[in-house]
């Protein structure tokens, strides 16, 4: 499985590639926008901080871009946009359309034109946004590159229908979880994760080429579920990749070898090759 950072920051983003795990990069306005706060709004251009994030992940890391309007036209200028702007810079750019940009004006199947659009142009998207396996359906119909299911938003979106508290990175049971004996479900649906096992095989059913990538994803056990489920990539926030390596008994293991290493071991060492 591939491994994508879920991140506009620019130093996370290059620590994640010095570890030699991280396959892509995926970015959204409110990870563009935490990462230009943190670095100081108006110390920079917008246009070279991107260009220079595309330059960090280089030309072998795809780098999803999102368009901001939400009616086909404008997605599609925009999406243009980004791409001439940016693509010659690492030849890895790949606009983000949202599965649905309606907020209320009728506009449903935008998203989708706007991708077949942009495809039939030559550039690649990524149909984000994608809550249940049917809107999966669709962009794996219109040959869209990637689809992201966000399954850390269904989670939420469940845990907080029946009024549970959680944190954002809590575990959600890929199981789903029963409140006396209801189990909490969105049409059939009892977790983000089971939501991507459903993706998973629809897709197979009909050999759909679009890859799946597993967003929204809150804590490393996700990561394990839907490597499992075969998913194509998952992308994390650097908080998830730092503790894909974490145990407490690693860290104890490590700490009784180095106690016992003997003098005489040590040595061998001393000289070089
Ligand atoms: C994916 O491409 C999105 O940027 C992202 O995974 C959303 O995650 P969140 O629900 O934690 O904001």
């Amino acid at each position: 499985m591939k491994i994508f950072i879920d991140s506009a920051d620019l130093e996370e983003i290059k620590t994640g590639i010095s570890w030699g795990i991280v396959d892509g990069v995926t970015t959204n306005p409110s990870l563009i926008k935490k990462a230009i706060e943190k670095y100081g709004k108006g110390n920079f251009s917008m246009e070279d901080y991107i260009k220079e994030l595309l330059r960090v992940a280089g030309r072998l890391r795809p780098v999803s871009l999102e368009v901001v309007s939400a009616d086909t036209k404008n997605m599609v200028i925009e999406g243009e946009v980004l791409y001439t702007k940016f693509n010659y810079v690492a030849n890895n750019v790949v606009i983000k359309i949202p599965i649905n940009p309606n907020i209320g004006a009728g506009n449903n199947f935008d998203g989708l034109l706007a991708a077949k659009e942009l495809k039939n142009r030559g550039i690649p998207v990524n149909i984000t946004l994608v809550m249940t396996a049917e809107q999966a359906i669709l962009a794996g119909k219109i040959g869209a590159d990637y689809v992201s299911p966000f399954i850390g938003r269904i989670d939420d979106f469940l845990r907080t229908n029946a009024n549970l508290p959680f944190k954002k990175s809590d575990y959600y049971s890929e199981e789903g979880v029963y409140i006396g004996d209801k189990l909490l479900e969105d049409n059939g649906v009892v977790s983000g994760v089971h939501m991507l096992s459903m993706i998973k095989e629809i897709f197979e059913n009909y050999r759909f080429n679009t890859k799946i990538i597993a967003a929204s994803v809150r804590n490393a056990r996700q990561v394990r579920e839907v490597a499992l489920l075969g998913c194509d990539i998952a992308t994390v926030p650097f908080s998830v990749l730092e503790d894909l390596i974490i145990h407490p008994k690693t860290e104890e293991g490590m700490k009784n070898f180095i106690k016992d290493v003997e003098e005489e071991y040590k040595k061998i060492f001393e000289k070089g090759v």
